[in-house]
Protein backbone atom coordinates (compact mmCIF):
# COMPACT_ATOMS: atom_id res chain seq x y z
CA UNK A 1 0.00 0.00 0.00
CA UNK A 2 0.98 3.24 -0.87
CA UNK A 3 3.19 5.23 2.36
CA UNK A 4 1.21 8.61 2.28
CA UNK A 5 4.01 10.28 4.66
CA UNK A 6 7.08 9.21 2.59
CA UNK A 7 5.27 10.30 -0.56
CA UNK A 8 4.02 13.85 0.77
CA UNK A 9 7.89 14.31 2.20
CA UNK A 10 9.11 13.59 -1.31
CA UNK A 11 6.40 16.84 -2.39
CA UNK A 12 7.57 18.93 -0.05
CA UNK A 13 10.67 21.29 -0.80
CA UNK A 14 12.66 21.80 1.96
CA UNK A 15 16.47 21.72 3.42
CA UNK A 16 15.48 18.72 6.26
CA UNK A 17 16.86 15.17 6.57
CA UNK A 18 13.89 12.65 4.91
CA UNK A 19 13.46 10.95 7.80
CA UNK A 20 12.53 13.93 10.14
CA UNK A 21 10.52 14.67 7.52
CA UNK A 22 8.54 12.22 7.43
CA UNK A 23 8.26 12.20 11.23
CA UNK A 24 6.77 15.63 11.70
CA UNK A 25 3.73 14.57 9.27
CA UNK A 26 0.85 13.39 10.57
CA UNK A 27 -2.18 12.84 9.88
CA UNK A 28 -4.63 15.40 10.83
CA UNK A 29 -7.36 15.37 13.35
CA UNK A 30 -10.14 17.19 11.36
CA UNK A 31 -10.55 15.57 8.56
CA UNK A 32 -11.82 18.73 7.07
CA UNK A 33 -8.49 20.51 6.89
CA UNK A 34 -7.31 17.31 4.72
CA UNK A 35 -5.63 13.66 5.30
CA UNK A 36 -2.18 14.74 6.24
CA UNK A 37 -0.14 17.92 7.74
CA UNK A 38 3.35 19.10 8.06
CA UNK A 39 3.77 21.86 10.42
CA UNK A 40 6.47 24.26 9.70
CA UNK A 41 7.06 25.74 12.80
CA UNK A 42 10.33 23.76 12.97
CA UNK A 43 11.56 25.86 9.84
CA UNK A 44 11.31 29.50 10.92
CA UNK A 45 14.65 29.80 12.72
CA UNK A 46 16.39 28.24 9.30
CA UNK A 47 14.40 30.04 6.34
CA UNK A 48 13.77 33.24 9.04
CA UNK A 49 9.95 33.55 8.04
CA UNK A 50 7.09 32.98 9.97
CA UNK A 51 5.47 29.76 9.80
CA UNK A 52 2.32 31.35 8.00
CA UNK A 53 4.82 32.34 5.62
CA UNK A 54 6.86 29.35 5.14
CA UNK A 55 3.48 27.31 4.51
CA UNK A 56 2.15 29.65 1.87
CA UNK A 57 5.28 29.65 0.32
CA UNK A 58 5.92 25.84 0.26
CA UNK A 59 2.14 25.20 -0.52
CA UNK A 60 2.59 27.59 -3.52
CA UNK A 61 5.62 25.36 -4.72
CA UNK A 62 4.25 21.67 -4.57
CA UNK A 63 2.81 20.08 -7.86
CA UNK A 64 0.05 17.59 -6.79
CA UNK A 65 -0.05 14.32 -8.18
CA UNK A 66 -2.72 11.75 -8.31
CA UNK A 67 -1.89 10.16 -5.18
CA UNK A 68 -1.78 14.22 -3.42
CA UNK A 69 -4.60 16.25 -4.91
CA UNK A 70 -4.61 19.28 -3.06
CA UNK A 71 -2.67 21.16 -1.17
CA UNK A 72 -3.72 24.33 1.28
CA UNK A 73 -1.89 26.43 3.61
CA UNK A 74 -3.39 26.74 6.82
CA UNK A 75 -2.10 29.20 9.90
CA UNK A 76 1.37 27.45 9.88
CA UNK A 77 0.31 24.07 8.36
CA UNK A 78 0.80 22.20 5.16
CA UNK A 79 -2.34 20.40 4.41
CA UNK A 80 -2.60 17.40 2.17
CA UNK A 81 -5.47 15.92 0.44
CA UNK A 82 -5.00 12.71 -0.54
CA UNK A 83 -7.24 10.95 -3.22
CA UNK A 84 -9.23 9.22 -1.02
CA UNK A 85 -11.45 7.28 -3.69
CA UNK A 86 -8.32 5.32 -4.79
CA UNK A 87 -7.16 5.47 -0.95
CA UNK A 88 -10.61 3.43 -0.75
CA UNK A 89 -10.32 1.02 -3.64
CA UNK A 90 -6.33 -0.09 -2.60
CA UNK A 91 -6.82 -0.85 0.96
CA UNK A 92 -10.28 -2.87 0.34
CA UNK A 93 -8.12 -4.41 -2.73
CA UNK A 94 -5.44 -5.42 -0.07
CA UNK A 95 -7.65 -6.76 2.95
CA UNK A 96 -9.84 -8.63 -0.28
CA UNK A 97 -6.20 -10.53 -1.41
CA UNK A 98 -4.81 -11.07 2.10
CA UNK A 99 -7.54 -12.34 3.91
CA UNK A 100 -6.93 -13.56 7.15
CA UNK A 101 -3.27 -13.05 6.72
CA UNK A 102 -3.85 -8.96 6.62
CA UNK A 103 -1.92 -7.36 9.33
CA UNK A 104 1.01 -10.39 9.12
CA UNK A 105 4.14 -9.55 8.57
CA UNK A 106 7.63 -11.36 8.54
CA UNK A 107 9.59 -8.55 10.81
CA UNK A 108 10.16 -10.84 13.12
CA UNK A 109 11.72 -13.96 10.75
CA UNK A 110 15.01 -15.22 12.31
CA UNK A 111 13.85 -14.13 15.84
CA UNK A 112 12.96 -15.47 18.93
CA UNK A 113 10.62 -14.03 22.07
CA UNK A 114 10.13 -15.92 25.03
CA UNK A 115 6.94 -15.23 26.76
CA UNK A 116 6.79 -15.99 30.75
CA UNK A 117 3.21 -15.83 31.29
CA UNK A 118 -0.04 -17.02 33.15
CA UNK A 119 2.32 -19.19 35.53
CA UNK A 120 0.18 -20.53 38.01
CA UNK A 121 0.81 -21.94 41.14
CA UNK A 122 0.53 -25.56 42.41
CA UNK A 123 -2.28 -26.03 44.73
CA UNK A 124 -3.76 -22.84 44.07
CA UNK A 125 -7.10 -22.34 42.50
CA UNK A 126 -7.43 -20.20 39.17
CA UNK A 127 -8.21 -16.96 40.25
CA UNK A 128 -9.50 -13.98 38.56
CA UNK A 129 -6.46 -12.46 39.36
CA UNK A 130 -4.52 -14.84 36.77
CA UNK A 131 -6.76 -13.61 33.94
CA UNK A 132 -4.86 -11.01 33.12
CA UNK A 133 -1.30 -12.27 33.01
CA UNK A 134 -2.87 -15.01 31.03
CA UNK A 135 -5.16 -12.63 28.63
CA UNK A 136 -2.39 -10.36 27.67
CA UNK A 137 0.86 -12.83 27.27
CA UNK A 138 -1.66 -15.25 24.89
CA UNK A 139 -2.68 -12.07 22.91
CA UNK A 140 1.23 -11.08 22.44
CA UNK A 141 2.08 -14.55 21.94
CA UNK A 142 -0.62 -14.44 18.46
CA UNK A 143 0.62 -11.34 17.91
CA UNK A 144 4.24 -11.66 17.45
CA UNK A 145 3.42 -15.23 15.53
CA UNK A 146 1.50 -13.38 13.09
CA UNK A 147 4.24 -11.03 12.71
CA UNK A 148 6.67 -13.70 11.74
CA UNK A 149 8.42 -14.29 15.44
CA UNK A 150 9.04 -17.50 16.82
CA UNK A 151 7.51 -17.40 19.90
CA UNK A 152 7.88 -19.63 23.20
CA UNK A 153 5.52 -19.34 25.48
CA UNK A 154 6.38 -20.29 28.98
CA UNK A 155 4.27 -21.19 32.08
CA UNK A 156 6.82 -21.15 34.67
CA UNK A 157 5.44 -23.21 37.17
CA UNK A 158 5.36 -22.27 40.69
CA UNK A 159 5.71 -25.68 42.01
CA UNK A 160 8.54 -24.84 44.76
CA UNK A 161 8.23 -23.90 48.23
CA UNK A 162 7.97 -25.12 52.05
CA UNK A 163 4.12 -24.85 51.33
CA UNK A 164 4.08 -28.22 49.52
CA UNK A 165 5.68 -29.47 53.08
CA UNK A 166 2.38 -28.71 54.42
CA UNK A 167 0.26 -29.62 51.50
CA UNK A 168 1.65 -33.06 52.01
CA UNK A 169 1.33 -33.40 55.86
CA UNK A 170 -2.37 -32.19 55.24
CA UNK A 171 -3.26 -34.34 52.93
CA UNK A 172 -1.44 -37.51 54.45
CA UNK A 173 -3.53 -36.89 57.54
CA UNK A 174 -7.07 -35.20 56.32
CA UNK A 175 -6.82 -36.06 52.51
CA UNK A 176 -8.54 -38.57 50.13
CA UNK A 177 -7.05 -39.41 47.01
CA UNK A 178 -10.41 -39.89 45.16
CA UNK A 179 -11.70 -36.68 46.66
CA UNK A 180 -8.99 -34.74 45.26
CA UNK A 181 -9.28 -36.07 41.77
CA UNK A 182 -13.28 -35.03 42.10
CA UNK A 183 -12.94 -32.10 43.52
CA UNK A 184 -9.57 -30.10 41.96
CA UNK A 185 -7.48 -27.77 43.36
CA UNK A 186 -10.58 -26.94 45.59
CA UNK A 187 -9.81 -29.79 47.99
CA UNK A 188 -6.11 -29.06 47.76
CA UNK A 189 -6.88 -25.31 49.19
CA UNK A 190 -9.25 -26.41 51.68
CA UNK A 191 -6.48 -28.88 53.08
CA UNK A 192 -3.81 -26.13 52.95
CA UNK A 193 -6.38 -23.83 55.24
CA UNK A 194 -6.88 -26.19 57.72
CA UNK A 195 -3.08 -27.16 57.97
CA UNK A 196 -3.14 -23.29 59.21
CA UNK A 197 -5.85 -23.44 61.73
CA UNK A 198 -4.56 -26.71 63.12
CA UNK A 199 -0.99 -25.54 63.24
CA UNK A 200 -2.04 -22.84 65.59
CA UNK A 201 -2.73 -25.20 68.48
CA UNK A 202 -0.56 -27.99 67.24
CA UNK A 203 2.80 -26.76 66.82
CA UNK A 204 4.26 -30.17 66.03
CA UNK A 205 2.91 -29.79 62.69
CA UNK A 206 5.14 -27.13 61.48
CA UNK A 207 8.31 -29.59 62.07
CA UNK A 208 6.59 -32.09 60.36
CA UNK A 209 6.10 -29.82 57.39
CA UNK A 210 9.65 -29.08 57.48
CA UNK A 211 10.98 -32.79 57.22
CA UNK A 212 8.58 -33.00 54.33
CA UNK A 213 9.92 -30.35 52.68
CA UNK A 214 13.57 -31.62 53.35
CA UNK A 215 12.26 -34.75 51.35
CA UNK A 216 10.62 -33.37 48.50
CA UNK A 217 14.25 -31.60 48.07
CA UNK A 218 16.39 -34.85 48.55
CA UNK A 219 14.15 -36.71 45.83
CA UNK A 220 11.97 -38.84 48.59
CA UNK A 221 10.20 -41.31 45.98
CA UNK A 222 6.95 -40.79 48.70
CA UNK A 223 7.60 -37.05 48.75
CA UNK A 224 7.97 -36.99 45.34
CA UNK A 225 4.61 -39.12 44.21
CA UNK A 226 2.50 -36.84 46.48
CA UNK A 227 3.89 -33.63 45.26
CA UNK A 228 3.14 -35.00 41.62
CA UNK A 229 -0.28 -35.93 42.61
CA UNK A 230 -0.82 -32.87 43.75
CA UNK A 231 0.48 -31.19 39.99
CA UNK A 232 -1.95 -33.72 38.28
CA UNK A 233 -4.80 -32.23 40.08
CA UNK A 234 -3.77 -28.59 39.57
CA UNK A 235 -3.07 -29.18 35.81
CA UNK A 236 -6.34 -30.98 35.36
CA UNK A 237 -8.42 -27.77 36.65
CA UNK A 238 -5.96 -25.40 34.73
CA UNK A 239 -6.14 -26.72 31.41
CA UNK A 240 -9.30 -26.95 31.31
CA UNK A 241 -9.54 -23.06 31.29
CA UNK A 242 -6.51 -23.05 28.93
CA UNK A 243 -9.08 -25.04 26.09
CA UNK A 244 -11.67 -22.41 27.03
CA UNK A 245 -9.74 -19.63 26.49
CA UNK A 246 -7.63 -21.01 23.73
CA UNK A 247 -4.41 -20.57 25.54
CA UNK A 248 -1.29 -22.28 25.09
CA UNK A 249 2.20 -23.31 26.13
CA UNK A 250 5.41 -24.43 24.81
CA UNK A 251 6.83 -25.27 27.99
CA UNK A 252 6.19 -25.96 31.23
CA UNK A 253 9.32 -25.27 33.12
CA UNK A 254 8.76 -24.03 36.21
CA UNK A 255 10.26 -23.43 39.43
CA UNK A 256 11.24 -26.72 40.58
CA UNK A 257 13.11 -27.44 37.16
CA UNK A 258 16.14 -25.21 37.80
CA UNK A 259 16.59 -27.31 41.16
CA UNK A 260 19.63 -28.52 39.99
CA UNK A 261 20.12 -25.88 37.57
CA UNK A 262 21.18 -22.94 39.89
CA UNK A 263 24.94 -23.74 41.23
CA UNK A 264 26.32 -22.58 37.99
CA UNK A 265 24.68 -19.09 37.73
CA UNK A 266 25.64 -18.76 42.01
CA UNK A 267 29.77 -19.40 40.73
CA UNK A 268 29.15 -17.38 38.07
CA UNK A 269 27.99 -14.69 40.21
CA UNK A 270 30.59 -15.42 42.75
CA UNK A 271 33.08 -15.09 40.57
CA UNK A 272 32.49 -11.99 39.33
CA UNK A 273 32.28 -10.91 43.10
CA UNK A 274 29.24 -9.86 43.11
CA UNK A 275 28.03 -11.91 46.28
CA UNK A 276 28.49 -10.77 49.50
CA UNK A 277 27.53 -12.49 52.66
CA UNK A 278 25.12 -11.23 55.02
CA UNK A 279 24.28 -12.64 58.60
CA UNK A 280 24.73 -15.85 56.79
CA UNK A 281 22.49 -15.11 53.61
CA UNK A 282 24.30 -14.49 49.97
CA UNK A 283 23.26 -11.39 48.69
CA UNK A 284 24.00 -9.32 45.74
CA UNK A 285 24.11 -5.85 47.09
CA UNK A 286 22.38 -3.10 44.84
CA UNK A 287 22.35 -0.51 47.41
CA UNK A 288 23.98 2.02 44.92
CA UNK A 289 20.86 1.26 42.36
CA UNK A 290 18.63 2.31 45.67
CA UNK A 291 17.27 -1.01 46.20
CA UNK A 292 17.03 -3.79 48.60
CA UNK A 293 19.71 -6.70 48.47
CA UNK A 294 18.86 -9.48 46.36
CA UNK A 295 18.54 -12.20 48.54
CA UNK A 296 20.10 -15.79 46.64
CA UNK A 297 21.15 -18.37 49.12
CA UNK A 298 19.21 -18.10 52.49
CA UNK A 299 21.56 -19.21 55.67
CA UNK A 300 19.92 -22.73 55.93
CA UNK A 301 20.94 -23.21 52.26
CA UNK A 302 17.92 -22.58 50.44
CA UNK A 303 17.48 -21.04 47.58
CA UNK A 304 14.74 -18.19 46.52
CA UNK A 305 12.42 -17.04 43.88
CA UNK A 306 14.82 -14.54 42.73
CA UNK A 307 17.42 -17.26 42.54
CA UNK A 308 15.33 -19.64 40.08
CA UNK A 309 14.76 -16.39 38.09
CA UNK A 310 18.37 -16.06 37.50
CA UNK A 311 18.85 -19.64 36.52
CA UNK A 312 15.90 -19.85 34.68
CA UNK A 313 16.77 -16.84 32.59
CA UNK A 314 20.64 -17.71 31.60
CA UNK A 315 19.05 -21.30 30.49
CA UNK A 316 16.31 -19.57 28.05
CA UNK A 317 18.92 -17.60 26.56
CA UNK A 318 20.87 -20.91 26.02
CA UNK A 319 17.96 -22.99 25.20
CA UNK A 320 16.13 -20.73 22.61
CA UNK A 321 18.76 -17.50 22.45
CA UNK A 322 15.53 -15.13 22.22
CA UNK A 323 15.94 -11.84 21.42
CA UNK A 324 13.48 -10.89 23.98
CA UNK A 325 12.38 -12.53 27.16
CA UNK A 326 9.11 -11.05 28.53
CA UNK A 327 7.83 -11.52 31.41
CA UNK A 328 3.78 -10.72 31.93
CA UNK A 329 3.22 -10.42 35.45
CA UNK A 330 1.51 -7.71 37.91
CA UNK A 331 2.96 -4.21 39.27
CA UNK A 332 3.40 -5.82 42.25
CA UNK A 333 6.38 -7.69 41.49
CA UNK A 334 8.10 -4.57 39.95
CA UNK A 335 11.20 -5.23 42.44
CA UNK A 336 11.06 -8.63 41.98
CA UNK A 337 12.15 -7.87 37.93
CA UNK A 338 14.05 -4.92 38.36
CA UNK A 339 16.12 -6.78 41.19
CA UNK A 340 17.08 -9.65 38.75
CA UNK A 341 17.56 -7.80 35.89
CA UNK A 342 20.21 -5.44 37.59
CA UNK A 343 22.23 -8.67 38.72
CA UNK A 344 22.33 -10.12 35.79
CA UNK A 345 23.01 -6.79 34.09
CA UNK A 346 26.00 -6.64 36.48
CA UNK A 347 27.02 -9.96 35.40
CA UNK A 348 28.17 -8.34 32.33
CA UNK A 349 25.13 -10.93 30.11
CA UNK A 350 24.69 -8.00 27.66
CA UNK A 351 21.05 -9.81 26.90
CA UNK A 352 20.19 -8.77 30.38
CA UNK A 353 18.96 -5.89 28.52
CA UNK A 354 16.42 -8.04 26.62
CA UNK A 355 14.40 -8.69 29.75
CA UNK A 356 11.52 -7.08 30.00
CA UNK A 357 8.96 -6.90 32.56
CA UNK A 358 5.62 -6.43 31.18
CA UNK A 359 3.54 -5.40 34.00
CA UNK A 360 0.05 -4.89 34.40
CA UNK A 361 -2.66 -4.05 36.96
CA UNK A 362 -5.03 -5.35 38.97
CA UNK A 363 -8.50 -6.95 38.28
CA UNK A 364 -11.43 -6.80 41.04
CA UNK A 365 -14.83 -7.63 41.31
CA UNK A 366 -17.39 -4.84 41.64
CA UNK A 367 -18.65 -6.37 45.29
CA UNK A 368 -14.56 -5.58 46.45
CA UNK A 369 -11.40 -6.53 45.94
CA UNK A 370 -10.85 -10.39 46.10
CA UNK A 371 -8.53 -11.81 49.07
CA UNK A 372 -6.53 -15.16 48.52
CA UNK A 373 -6.02 -15.45 52.46
CA UNK A 374 -9.74 -15.52 53.76
CA UNK A 375 -10.30 -17.86 51.02
CA UNK A 376 -13.25 -15.86 49.38
CA UNK A 377 -10.86 -16.19 46.08
CA UNK A 378 -13.12 -15.54 42.62
CA UNK A 379 -12.70 -18.13 40.72
CA UNK A 380 -11.66 -17.37 37.17
CA UNK A 381 -14.05 -20.92 36.27
CA UNK A 382 -16.73 -19.25 38.14
CA UNK A 383 -16.42 -15.63 36.37
CA UNK A 384 -16.51 -17.43 32.84
CA UNK A 385 -19.22 -19.58 33.59
CA UNK A 386 -21.55 -16.50 35.11
CA UNK A 387 -20.47 -14.69 31.45
CA UNK A 388 -21.96 -17.95 29.41
CA UNK A 389 -24.90 -18.13 31.30
CA UNK A 390 -25.52 -14.55 30.94
CA UNK A 391 -24.57 -14.50 27.18
CA UNK A 392 -27.13 -17.15 26.59
CA UNK A 393 -29.68 -14.90 28.25
CA UNK A 394 -29.14 -12.53 25.63
CA UNK A 395 -28.22 -13.92 22.84
CA UNK A 396 -31.71 -16.48 23.80
CA UNK A 397 -33.82 -12.81 23.69
CA UNK A 398 -32.12 -11.46 21.08
CA UNK A 399 -32.28 -14.45 18.39
CA UNK A 400 -34.55 -17.43 19.64
CA UNK A 401 -33.81 -19.25 16.29
CA UNK A 402 -30.00 -19.25 16.21
CA UNK A 403 -28.47 -22.36 15.51
CA UNK A 404 -26.18 -23.60 17.94
CA UNK A 405 -26.47 -21.03 20.95
CA UNK A 406 -24.69 -22.88 23.62
CA UNK A 407 -21.55 -22.72 21.55
CA UNK A 408 -21.64 -19.00 20.38
CA UNK A 409 -22.94 -18.08 23.93
CA UNK A 410 -19.70 -19.46 25.06
CA UNK A 411 -17.47 -17.75 22.90
CA UNK A 412 -19.19 -14.35 23.55
CA UNK A 413 -18.59 -15.12 27.26
CA UNK A 414 -15.19 -16.19 26.85
CA UNK A 415 -14.23 -13.46 24.80
CA UNK A 416 -15.96 -10.45 26.56
CA UNK A 417 -13.89 -12.09 29.69
CA UNK A 418 -10.92 -11.76 28.13
CA UNK A 419 -11.40 -8.29 26.56
CA UNK A 420 -11.98 -6.75 29.83
CA UNK A 421 -8.34 -8.03 29.97
CA UNK A 422 -7.25 -6.42 26.78
CA UNK A 423 -8.91 -3.26 26.65
CA UNK A 424 -7.26 -0.58 28.67
CA UNK A 425 -3.28 0.21 28.66
CA UNK A 426 -2.27 -3.04 30.71
CA UNK A 427 -0.99 -1.03 33.86
CA UNK A 428 -4.09 0.35 34.81
CA UNK A 429 -6.33 -1.71 37.85
CA UNK A 430 -9.76 -2.64 36.27
CA UNK A 431 -12.97 -3.02 37.73
CA UNK A 432 -14.80 -6.26 36.32
CA UNK A 433 -18.71 -5.93 36.35
CA UNK A 434 -20.75 -8.48 34.02
CA UNK A 435 -23.32 -5.65 33.11
CA UNK A 436 -20.57 -3.76 32.02
CA UNK A 437 -18.21 -6.29 29.66
CA UNK A 438 -21.31 -8.12 28.21
CA UNK A 439 -22.74 -4.91 26.63
CA UNK A 440 -23.79 -5.65 23.38
CA UNK A 441 -23.34 -1.82 22.90
CA UNK A 442 -20.80 -0.89 24.42
CA UNK A 443 -16.80 -0.87 23.90
CA UNK A 444 -17.10 -4.38 24.58
CA UNK A 445 -15.86 -8.04 22.55
CA UNK A 446 -19.50 -9.12 21.98
CA UNK A 447 -20.09 -5.20 20.67
CA UNK A 448 -17.50 -6.21 18.16
CA UNK A 449 -18.26 -10.10 17.69
CA UNK A 450 -22.14 -8.60 17.20
CA UNK A 451 -20.60 -5.94 14.29
CA UNK A 452 -18.81 -8.98 12.85
CA UNK A 453 -21.73 -11.00 12.94
CA UNK A 454 -23.89 -7.98 11.46
CA UNK A 455 -21.44 -7.69 8.27
CA UNK A 456 -21.32 -11.47 7.83
CA UNK A 457 -25.53 -11.36 7.89
CA UNK A 458 -25.20 -8.40 5.05
CA UNK A 459 -22.80 -10.36 2.79
CA UNK A 460 -25.43 -13.39 3.24
CA UNK A 461 -28.34 -11.35 2.52
CA UNK A 462 -26.97 -9.50 -0.33
CA UNK A 463 -26.25 -13.27 -1.52
CA UNK A 464 -22.94 -12.69 -2.91
CA UNK A 465 -21.42 -15.58 -4.63
CA UNK A 466 -17.72 -15.60 -4.08
CA UNK A 467 -16.19 -15.69 -7.44
CA UNK A 468 -18.90 -13.83 -9.35
CA UNK A 469 -17.48 -10.91 -11.66
CA UNK A 470 -19.30 -8.33 -10.60
CA UNK A 471 -19.28 -4.86 -11.33
CA UNK A 472 -18.54 -2.13 -8.91
CA UNK A 473 -19.11 1.99 -8.90
CA UNK A 474 -16.76 2.99 -6.88
CA UNK A 475 -18.27 6.36 -6.80
CA UNK A 476 -20.34 4.82 -3.91
CA UNK A 477 -16.69 5.12 -1.90
CA UNK A 478 -17.10 9.20 -2.34
CA UNK A 479 -18.36 9.83 1.13
CA UNK A 480 -16.45 10.59 4.74
CA UNK A 481 -18.32 7.55 6.30
CA UNK A 482 -16.47 5.29 4.15
CA UNK A 483 -13.02 6.93 3.88
CA UNK A 484 -13.13 7.44 7.94
CA UNK A 485 -13.76 3.55 8.11
CA UNK A 486 -11.29 2.73 5.51
CA UNK A 487 -8.60 4.76 7.18
CA UNK A 488 -8.73 2.99 10.07
CA UNK A 489 -8.95 -0.52 8.44
CA UNK A 490 -5.58 0.84 6.72
CA UNK A 491 -4.16 1.50 10.02
CA UNK A 492 -4.45 -1.72 11.15
CA UNK A 493 -1.25 -3.71 10.22
CA UNK A 494 0.90 -0.45 12.26
CA UNK A 495 -1.11 -0.93 14.86
CA UNK A 496 -0.74 -4.77 14.99
CA UNK A 497 3.37 -3.96 15.18
CA UNK A 498 2.84 -1.28 17.34
CA UNK A 499 1.03 -3.21 19.82
CA UNK A 500 4.19 -5.88 19.79
CA UNK A 501 6.62 -3.28 20.16
CA UNK A 502 4.46 -1.33 22.85
CA UNK A 503 3.37 -4.99 24.58
CA UNK A 504 0.02 -3.32 24.32
CA UNK A 505 -2.48 -5.68 22.63
CA UNK A 506 -5.11 -2.75 24.07
CA UNK A 507 -4.21 -0.52 20.77
CA UNK A 508 -5.58 -3.74 18.48
CA UNK A 509 -8.82 -3.35 21.22
CA UNK A 510 -9.34 0.19 20.42
CA UNK A 511 -9.10 0.05 17.08
CA UNK A 512 -11.54 -2.52 16.56
CA UNK A 513 -13.68 -0.68 18.55
CA UNK A 514 -12.98 2.56 16.68
CA UNK A 515 -13.70 0.20 13.31
CA UNK A 516 -16.90 -1.40 14.42
CA UNK A 517 -18.13 2.17 15.59
CA UNK A 518 -17.41 3.89 12.28
CA UNK A 519 -18.85 0.72 10.41
CA UNK A 520 -21.99 1.28 12.27
CA UNK A 521 -21.91 4.97 11.07
CA UNK A 522 -21.38 3.86 7.49
CA UNK A 523 -24.12 1.74 7.56
CA UNK A 524 -26.94 3.75 9.23
CA UNK A 525 -26.08 6.34 6.44
CA UNK A 526 -26.02 4.01 3.24
CA UNK A 527 -27.93 1.47 2.33
CA UNK A 528 -26.09 -1.70 1.39
CA UNK A 529 -28.53 -4.01 0.05
CA UNK A 530 -29.82 -1.33 -3.13
CA UNK A 531 -31.37 -1.65 -6.37
CA UNK A 532 -27.96 -0.89 -8.39
CA UNK A 533 -25.75 -3.43 -8.05
CA UNK A 534 -22.92 -1.99 -8.90
CA UNK A 535 -23.11 -0.03 -5.69
CA UNK A 536 -24.04 -2.57 -3.85
CA UNK A 537 -21.47 -4.09 -4.92
CA UNK A 538 -18.81 -1.60 -4.00
CA UNK A 539 -20.45 -1.18 -0.45
CA UNK A 540 -20.30 -4.91 -0.03
CA UNK A 541 -16.56 -4.76 -0.27
CA UNK A 542 -16.40 -2.49 2.44
CA UNK A 543 -18.71 -4.52 4.62
CA UNK A 544 -16.56 -7.81 3.95
CA UNK A 545 -13.12 -5.91 4.39
CA UNK A 546 -14.78 -4.91 8.16
CA UNK A 547 -15.52 -8.21 8.73
CA UNK A 548 -12.24 -9.45 7.77
CA UNK A 549 -10.13 -6.93 9.64
CA UNK A 550 -13.09 -7.30 12.93
CA UNK A 551 -12.25 -11.26 12.40
CA UNK A 552 -8.69 -10.91 12.30
CA UNK A 553 -8.09 -8.70 15.13
CA UNK A 554 -10.18 -10.51 17.28
CA UNK A 555 -8.49 -13.35 16.99
CA UNK A 556 -5.21 -11.75 17.92
CA UNK A 557 -6.60 -11.08 21.36
CA UNK A 558 -7.30 -14.80 21.09
CA UNK A 559 -11.38 -13.98 20.92
CA UNK A 560 -13.54 -16.12 18.08
CA UNK A 561 -15.55 -14.48 16.36
CA UNK A 562 -18.91 -16.55 15.35
CA UNK A 563 -20.32 -16.32 12.01
CA UNK A 564 -23.64 -15.51 13.13
CA UNK A 565 -25.40 -13.91 16.49
N1 LIG B 1 3.93 -17.97 39.93
C1 LIG B 1 4.20 -16.57 40.10
C2 LIG B 1 3.03 -15.91 40.81
O1 LIG B 1 1.92 -16.40 40.76
C3 LIG B 1 4.45 -15.86 38.81
C4 LIG B 1 5.69 -16.29 38.09
C5 LIG B 1 6.10 -15.31 37.05
N2 LIG B 1 7.26 -15.72 36.32
C6 LIG B 1 8.51 -15.65 36.74
N3 LIG B 1 9.46 -16.10 35.97
N4 LIG B 1 8.80 -15.15 37.92
O2 LIG B 1 3.22 -14.87 41.42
Amino acid sequence: MIDYKKHIANLINVDLDKDELVNLIAPTADDNFGDYAFPCFKLAKVMRMSPVMIAQKLASEIVCDDVVTKVEAVNGYLNFFVNRNAMVQEVLGEINSQGDKYGNSDIGAGKTICIDYSSVNICKSFHIGHLSTTAIGSALYKIYNALGYKVVGINHLGDYGTQFGKMIVAFKLWGDREVAEREGVAELQRLYVKFHQEEETHPELTDMAREWFVKIEKGDEEAQELFQFFKKVTLADVMEIYDRLNVNFDSWNGESFFNDKMDGPLDMLREKGLVTVNQGAQIVDLADYNMPPCLLVKSDGSSLYATRDIAAAIWRKKEYDFDKCLYVVAYQQNLHFKQFFKVLELANLDWAKDLVHVAYGMVSLEDGAMSTRKGNVVLLRDVINKAVAKSLDIITAKNPNLDNRQKVAEQVGVGAVLFSALENSKIKDITFTFDRVLNFDGETAPYLQYTHARCNSIVAKAGLSANAKIAVDPSAFDNIETVRLCKLLRSFPQIVKDSATKYEPCLISGLLIDIAQAFNRFYIEHRVICDDVAVQNARLQVVKATATVLKKGLALLGIEAPEKM
